[in-house]
């Protein structure tokens, strides 16, 4: 198992989903958890559910307020070692309907949110020369999707951010991984029909959606020291969805 004894880690949009499980996931392994969200209470109340030390209020899409928070957090627990930018939204509207304001919120949140949220991650983590981010991509971002060009279109940004960040930092001790989940039960795909449930699962190999726990410890193993010599990956958590 995964030790992160004596970590110190920052979940961005870990209010429910795949952030909540993250930050429950690293603080049961022994990390100490900071988890923020857009609404301050609400990311208090799930800082509790998570055993994590402080939920606090934050929109990825404020660079300053991102970077801001990012340094408080390294000064209040004297470093920063893992930082999982897993904030996003995703809305799917077919290419003639698509608005210029999903455009603006799209990118803005998932793609523009995880550059600052890594840029602030690596300011904190390059005086210590070590550290572990994780971003959280989707096979739609690799794959492509009808219906979901803008999602699909910040999410593979998303990998490549990633891809390129991870080439940038190495060499300062700092690791850089994407997941790209398949089809995860959360809020977010609550909206699914039965029938796009039933077609999902009957392509999947394993034969299931994924759960937010199986991103989670995948995201655990990433940030520990027992993926040392893993950087720049976009690893699947898709149940084989995509073979
Ligand atoms: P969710 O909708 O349950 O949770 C998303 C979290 O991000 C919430 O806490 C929300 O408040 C936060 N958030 C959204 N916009 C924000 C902003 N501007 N600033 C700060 N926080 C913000 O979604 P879920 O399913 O847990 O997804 C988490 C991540 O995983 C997202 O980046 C999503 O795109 C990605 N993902 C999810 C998949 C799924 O099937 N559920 C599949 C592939 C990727």
């Amino acid at each position: 198992m995964p030790d992160l004894d004596g970590k110190v880690a920052l979940v961005t949009g870990g209010t429910r989903g795949i952030g909540l499980a993250t930050a429950r996931a690293l603080a049961e392994a022994g990390a100490t958890v900071v988890l923020t969200g857009r609404d301050e209470a609400k990311a208090k109340e799930a800082a509790q559910a998570a055993g994590a030390a402080g939920g606090l209020a934050l929109d990825v899409t404020d660079a300053k307020a991102v970077a801001a928070l990012v340094r408080g957090v390294a000064k209040e627990h004297g470093k920063l070692d893992i930082v999982v930018a897993n904030a996003g939204i995703m809305e799917d509207a077919l290419l003639g309907m698509i608005r210029e304001e999903l455009v603006d919120t799209t990118l803005s949140t998932n793609v523009a949110g995880t550059i600052h949220t890594v840029q602030a991650a690596a300011r904190a983590m390059m005086r210590k020369k070590t550290g572990a981010i994780v971003v959280l991509a989707s096979i739609v971002g690799e794959y492509g999707s009808a219906g979901q060009t803008v999602y699909a279109a910040s999410k593979a940004a998303v990998a490549n951010i990633a891809r390129s960040a991870a080439k940038e930092l190495g060499r300062s001790g700092i690791r850089v991984n994407a997941v790209a989940p398949g089809v995860i039960e959360t809020e977010l795909t609550a909206g699914l029909s039965e029938d796009a449930r039933a077609s999902n699962i009957g392509s999947t190999p394993l034969g299931r959606l994924g759960t937010p726990e199986d991103v989670a410890n995948a995201i655990k193993f990433l940030v520990s020291d027992d993926a040392a010599f893993i950087t720049g990956q976009v690893l699947g958590i898709d149940g084989g969805l995509v073979l």
